[in-house]
C-alpha cells in the first residue's frame, strides 16, 4: 500500500477561535478513515482545508505527495479528491443527470470554437460526459429519475446524487461529510453497502465524517476522534475507541 494522504501540523483558526489544532493524519491507499466527535470539533473545517475552501494558519497536506495548502478547490478537485457537502449542495433547478455533468467538466478537451460550432471534439466530448453521468446515476440508483429536479427528489435520493456529483470527476480520494445524515437504520444500512461498493468499484479511497457510529463501525479500518480541534483519540479498533473514557465523556456518552 502507499500512502495517498498526509496532513501534517494543521492549525486552522477564524478569528479567536482555533477550530483545529495540530492536526495530523496518514491515509494508505485503499483504506477508509473515519473522523468523529462533538459538533463544532473541527471535523467539516479540515475537508474544507483539504479542498481549498479554507488555506490554514500552518500545516500541510500532501496528496499523492504534493502539496495541496495555497492551491484552489477546483485544481485539488481536478487532481483526484472528491467531496460531499453536510448540506446538500446540489442545484436544485437542473435534473440530476445535469447535476452530474456539469460536476464532470474536467474531462472537456474541446476548444472554444469547437464549443461554439458544435463541431469536431465538442460533440463526442459531450456524449461521453453524458454516458458516464448516466453510468453513474445508474450505480447510485437514480437512472430511472435522471430527468428529474434535483430539489424535488427526496433527501436520502440528493445525497446519493451528490455522491454521484463527487464521483463524475474520477476521484482518487472521496471525502464525505455526513453521508448518514437525517437517514434512518434502513437506509444507513443501504448507504453502507453502497459505499463499500463504490469503493471497490472505483479503488477509492475514503475519509468520512460521520455520526452514525454503526455505519462508522461497519465501514472504516480506522477512527480519529476529534475534540475542540484537537485529536482525542485514534484507533483501528472501534472498540476501544467506544471504551476510551475521554471519549465517552466528551462524545459518546451524551447520545
Ligand atoms: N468560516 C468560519 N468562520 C468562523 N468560524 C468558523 C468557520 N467555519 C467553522 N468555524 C468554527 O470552527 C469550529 C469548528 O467548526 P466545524 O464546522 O469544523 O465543526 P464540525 O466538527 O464539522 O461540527 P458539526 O458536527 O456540527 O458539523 C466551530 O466553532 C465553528 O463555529
Ligand atoms: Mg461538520
Amino acid at each position: 500500500m502507499s500512502r495517498i494522504l498526509g496532513i501534517s501540523n494543521l492549525t486552522m483558526a477564524f478569528g479567536g477561535v482555533r477550530a483545529v489544532q495540530q492536526f495530523d493524519l496518514l491515509l494508505e491507499e485503499g483504506g477508509v478513515h473515519g473522523l468523529i466527535g462533538p459538533n463544532g470539533a473541527g471535523k467539516t473545517t479540515i475537508f474544507n482545508v483539504v479542498t481549498g475552501i479554507y488555506r490554514p494558519q500552518s500545516g500541510s497536506v500532501l496528496f499523492e505527495g504534493r502539496e495541496l495548502v495555497g492551491r484552489r478547490p477546483f485544481d485539488i478537485a481536478n487532481a483526484g479528491i472528491g467531496r460531499t457537502f453536510q448540506n446538500i449542495r446540489l442545484f436544485p433547478n437542473l435534473s440530476a443527470l445535469e447535476n452530474v455533468i456539469i460536476a464532470g467538466h474536467k474531462d472537456a478537451s474541446y476548444g472554444m470554437l469547437e464549443a461554439l460550432t458544435h463541431l469536431g471534439r465538442y460533440g463526442r466530448v459531450v456524449r461521453a460526459q453524458r454516458e458516464h453521468a448516466r453510468e453513474l446515476l445508474a450505480i447510485v440508483g437514480l437512472d430511472a429519475r435522471e430527468k428529474e429536479r434535483a430539489g424535488s427528489l427526496p433527501y436520502g435520493l440528493q445525497r446519493r446524487l451528490e455522491i454521484a456529483r463527487a464521483l463524475a470527476i474520477r476521484p482518487r480520494l472521496l471525502l464525505l461529510d455526513e453521508p448518514a445524515a437525517g437517514m434512518n437504520e434502513e437506509e444507513s444500512v443501504a448507504l453502507v453497502n453502497f459505499i463499500r461498493e463504490i469503493r471497490r468499484r472505483f479503488s477509492l479511497t475514503i475519509f468520512m465524517i460521520e455520526h452514525h457510529m454503526d455505519v462508522v463501525t461497519s465501514l472504516c479500518d480506522e477512527i480519529t476522534v476529534l475534540n475542540f480541534g484537537k485529536i482525542l483519540a485514534r484507533s483501528s479498533c472501534m472498540e476501544e475507541i467506544k471504551k476510551n473514557p475521554s471519549v465517552v465523556e466528551a462524545y459518546l456518552g451524551k447520545e
